[in-house]
């Protein structure tokens, strides 16, 4: 018999639904970004979110179904992020994923989303051998992993403060561009020479694998305050800033990979989409002889597909939720 889940993400300010065959085979994966809602407020307003999600949630559910070709009855359990994002967001996301799973009678699998962003690799390359380092670089966490097996795995690092895809879109901010500012810094950084401006490269050589990128972000506030005279000149400046960026991800994901002896390195989150830092990741693991693995793109950035993926492999494992699941805006953990 085929297991087929129904997964949904609301965190922040996507509306993602996916259908899933087993564990790996995407029969739909739908997102509707928010990007354009909020570019007049300057950032992503809570309450916006919300009506947002609630306004498209049952259309693109229907559109998943159909392109996946299947009804309600098909499926055999609902997958939804409980965490971590806007609580408001979460809550809608939750609330029409508890009231499935009730009226189909099938079970429902909570999951957390940025333990969800590396099982966008295990869709893409079936398995994943373990122990693997985990990267994830995302908008609002930077996350390192020390995986052993599915469910047992250890944070050994963290962004302190402003995670990397957070600093690269308030940047990307500062220059006038519109969110998310990721995408078009990882341009720049493709065409423009990267050593002309020296940026700092934050807690590199602190003994633990934290991150903090705030200080980069001041560092480019004051930067802007004493050079205004080249700042019409961005492609070398962000491009050597996002080097900074890439160092420090690059530096930490392969001390602990040597530390560790861990020579699976596995990267998920929508800055894992830059090409640039792609390249500079591939480049390394082959001079350190690691086996590097990234999603495609679209399962880099915010996807209900990786949601679902986790919880197949939770299904499986019988770790089912009930109607009392919660939602948190922070990770529990
Ligand atoms: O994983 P994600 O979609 O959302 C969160 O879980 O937060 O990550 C969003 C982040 C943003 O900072 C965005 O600018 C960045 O990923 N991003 C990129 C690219 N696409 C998205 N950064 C660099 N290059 C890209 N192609
Ligand atoms: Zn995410």
């Amino acid at each position: 018999m085929r297991t087929i889940g129904l997964g949904i993400d609301t965190t922040f300010d996507d509306t993602s639904i996916a259908i899933l065959e087993g564990k790996s085979k995407i029969l739909a994966n739908l997102t509707l970004s928010q990007y354009k809602d909020h570019e007049e407020f300057g950032g992503v307003v809570p309450e916006r979110a919300s009506r947002k999600h609630m306004e498209v949630i049952t259309p693109l559910i229907e559109e998943a179904l159909k392109q996946a070709e299947i009804g309600f009855q098909d499926i055999n359990y609902i997958a939804v992020s409980n965490q971590p994002g806007l609580l408001g967001a979460i809550l809608i996301g939750v609330t029409v994923a508890k009231t499935l799973a009730y009226s189909l009678k099938i079970p429902l699998i909570g999951v957390n989303h940025v333990e969800a962003h590396p099982y966008a690799n295990f869709l893409t390359y079936g398995h994943i051998p373990f122990p693997a380092i985990q990267l994830v670089v995302a908008g609002g966490h930077t996350l390192l992993f020390h995986t052993k097996n599915h469910f047992d795995y250890e944070i050994i690092g963290r962004s302190v403060d402003d995670a990397a895809g957070e600093c690269v879109d308030k940047v990307a901010k500062m220059f006038g561009h519109p969110m998310p500012g990721g995408p078009v810094i990882d341009q720049y950084a493709l065409k423009f020479q990267s050593d002309i401006y020296d940026f700092p490269r934050p807690v590199l050589n602190a003994n633990n694998y934290n991150f903090s990128f705030s200080g980069l972000k001041t560092a480019m506030l004051r930067f802007r305050e004493t050079n205004s005279e080249k700042l019409n000149e961005e492609g070398p400046i962000l491009s050597s800033f996002f080097q900074s960026i890439v160092d420090v991800l690059l530096l930490k994901t392969f001390k602990a990979s040597k530390a560790l002896k861990v020579k699976n390195i596995s990267v998920s989150g929508g800055l894992a989409a830059s090409k640039k830092l792609r390249q500079s990741f591939e480049e390394k693991a082959k001079e350190e002889n690691v086996q590097l693995y990234y999603p495609p793109p679209k399962l880099c950035t915010d996807n209900a597909a990786m949601v679902t993926c986790l919880a197949a492999y939770k299904f499986e494992a019988n770790q089912w939720d009930d109607l009392n699941l919660e939602v948190f805006a922070n990770l529990t953990q």
